[in-house]
């Protein structure tokens, strides 16, 4: 049967839905729909036909456990940029040995704990670490019998551009004997494009030199793509071509000599647009014909759109408005000269209580949400299947004080 889903999500909530889930739950509030979740790994899986195939999800863009359980569920693996990536992937249930490591600069006693934790797959960032990670692993007492396969993640400038990670080819010699000393193999590569694109060919038109890159690895059995496949934010905007991508990646590892293992690692084209996050309209002003909306959300709650520049888009669940839409600003709830959720938006006269729909916030959302501005952050909530549940509690300002030590001398 063809796949006609879309990942793009235009709103998928009714403003009675969000009225009740705000009633219950408070707002703002992070909405995540599972039913959703559950066919965009469908869709990215299917999209790849290529035999030997492990998908493993990116929870830099989204620790809740909740959520992870679903990709676990899934067949899905874990790649980990930081050991809490580890942490959060063991307390969900994954087993150690599918979740792979690919981060960076870990000091000694977090290589220790890494390898501890039985993680049994790691694509080093350089090769002091490799020294490191192969040293660690010589140290653990004879009863850690597990294996060790170890990749490198690729520094290559005319497909990597200016990139502080990974280690170059010409560095490939070392890094063999480096292994080899310790009497282990390298035997993965990993291969990273950059964040977030939504042009197919930018990951199709260099397989070929990934293919001969990693072929000067003797001991080569595995190639980890990445991360950074796009998501269409802009929802009429150009899109990720999965089909297309799956197709000629299996294409051209179907032409190798021997089988090789091929690891995916989707961050936000698996997650980005299975979430909302529901905002109130607080304040309404007009500066000229402009609208100046106030909402009862922060960036701290959603950084991407004000710190690193992202477009989310907002629609208004309340209105029915027919009139032309407004130029409108989307403004935060504190007065940071950057607090705003969106800059000149297009939307129909706001009043008071109405609600508003920050779309396609599922990566990089709660994940990179602080306590700047001293607002506590929000709850989330997962819908499946018509019901509702509480993933993460809406925090109050006690914990503004955790971990602070203070008292009357
Ligand atoms: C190695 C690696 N894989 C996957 C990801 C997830 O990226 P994306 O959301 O762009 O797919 C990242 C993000 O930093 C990464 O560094």
């Amino acid at each position: 049967m063809p796949i006609t889903y879309e990942l793009q999500t235009p709103n998928s909530l009714s403003l009675e839905q969000a009225q009740k889930l705000l009633a219950i739950y408070g707002s703002p509030l992070y909405i995540y729909d599972g039913d959703h979740l559950r066919q965009t790994i469908d869709y990215i899986s299917q999209a790849i036909a290529y035999p030997y195939t492990q998908f493993h999800f990116a929870s830099v863009t989204n620790g809740n456990i909740a959520l992870l359980q679903i990709f676990r569920d899934a067949g899905w693996g874990l790649h980990a940029n930081t050991p809490g990536d580890i942490y959060l992937g063991l307390r969900a249930g994954f087993p150690p040995q599918q979740i792979v490591y690919s981060g960076s600069n870990l000091n000694q006693a977090e290589m220790e704990q890494v390898l501890h934790w039985g993680i049994t797959t790691l694509n080093l960032d350089s090769l002091s670490q490799l020294q490191l990670c192969c040293e660690v692993y010589q140290s653990l007492p004879p009863s850690h019998t597990l294996p060790l396969y170890l990749g490198l993640r690729l520094n290559q400038p005319e497909i990597n551009g200016d990139s502080r990670i990974g280690v170059r080819p010409e560095e490939f010699p070392q890094a063999i004997a480096i292994t080899r000393q310790a009497g282990l193999q390298l035997q993965g590569l990993h291969f990273y494009r950059g964040t977030g694109t939504n042009a197919t060919k930018a990951f199709t038109q260099v397989i070929d030199t990934i293919l001969d890159t990693a072929q000067q690895l003797p001991d080569w059995e595995y190639l980890d793509f990445g991360g950074g496949f796009g998501y269409p934010y802009r929802h009429d905007g150009s899109a990720f071509d999965w089909h297309l991508f799956g197709k000629e990646l299996t294409q051209r590892l179907q032409q190798l000599s021997q089988p090789i293992k091929l690891l995916i690692e989707p961050g936000r084209a698996a997650i980005a647009g299975c979430a909302t996050l529901l905002t109130r309209v607080v304040s309404v002003k007009w500066q000229d014909s402009k609208q100046i909306v106030g909402v009862d959300t922060t960036v701290a709650n959603l950084s991407v759109p004000a710190v690193h520049g992202g477009y989310r888009e907002i629609v208004s669940l309340s209105s029915s408005n027919t009139n032309p839409p407004f130029l409108t600003d989307i403004c935060g709830n504190t007065t940071y000269s950057r607090d705003y959720l969106g800059r000149n938006c297009q939307l129909p006269p706001l009043a008071i209580g109405d609600i508003l729909a920050i779309l396609d916030v599922g990566a990089y959302g709660y994940a990179m949400s602080s306590h700047f501005l001293h607002r506590p952050l929000p709850a989330e909530v997962l819908l499946e299947q018509q019901e509702h549940r509480l993933i993460r509690q809406r925090e109050d300002y006690s914990v503004l004080l955790a971990n602070q030590v203070f008292g009357e001398p």
